[in-house]
């Protein structure tokens, strides 16, 4: 396919953070006597932080146990949690072949967009030192509706000005992959296989090691 913009997520797929959300959750789970294992922060992947906490709620049945203002404390009580793991992250962190290929793209002239559902994105590419390789990073709430619609790859991809048809976007979350395909872009998973290919993912792979500029090209 001819590719104009690569849309990235960014936890899980430019670097590791999706463990140190993982880690913050369940450290707040626990205080609330509530079970969280890894097989469930599957499902916690790409969504926003209150929908998280909501999950995590209803998985254990006590959503009406606490109030909007409750709910607003914990949200914010993980996210302290949350930031202050963030102070680990250096540019040794950015996952392998991800710094490469946004040199490629940048070489090749092709738009480089952040579209994570993360409100830490742009605290998190200053600590990674990648800022400068991205024409454009979406706030998530420039739009309307958090993965799996499709709202927030849309935006990506207008603010540079390229039609989906001409866009790739690389995700390890489900809720990722089903926004990708509700946009009509060509979904590259990274992760398992089994969890991704039914979310709709178009090609699965292991890790970032292998996303090269000549690869993103052959595919479609
Ligand atoms: C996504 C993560 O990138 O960002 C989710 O996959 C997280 O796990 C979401 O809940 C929101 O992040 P933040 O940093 O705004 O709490
Ligand atoms: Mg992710």
């Amino acid at each position: 396919m001819i590719v104009k913009a690569v849309l990235f997520d960014l936890d899980g797929v430019i670097t590791d953070t999706a463990e140190y959300h993982y880690i913050a959750w369940k450290q707040l789970a626990e205080q609330l006597d509530i079970e969280m294992d890894k097989e469930f922060n599957e499902r916690l992947k790409g969504v926003s932080r209150m929908e998280s906490l909501e999950r995590i709620l209803i998985h254990a049945n006590r959503q009406n146990d606490f109030t909007l203002a409750e709910k607003t404390d914990l949200a914010t009580q993980k996210n302290t949690e949350y930031v202050k793991l963030l102070d680990n992250v250096t540019p040794a962190d950015v996952y392998a072949g991800i710094l490469e290929l946004l040199v490629e793209l940048k070489t090749a002239d092709v738009r480089a967009v952040v579209a994570s559902a993360s409100k830490n994105a742009p605290q998190i590419l200053r600590s990674l030192e990648l800022t400068e390789y991205f024409d454009y990073v979406v706030d998530p709430d420039e739009v309307e509706h958090g993965k799996p619609a499709p709202d927030i790859f849309l935006r990506g991809a207008e603010v540079v000005g390229v039609t989906p048809e001409y866009c790739i976007g690389i995700e390890d979350a489900q809720a990722g992959i089903e926004a990708i395909k509700s946009a009509h872009m060509f979904a590259v998973g990274i992760g398992q296989e089994e969890i991704l290919k039914p979310s709709g993912a178009d090609i699965v792979l292991p890790s970032t090691e292998t996303l090269t500029w000549s690869f993103l090209q052959t595919l479609g």
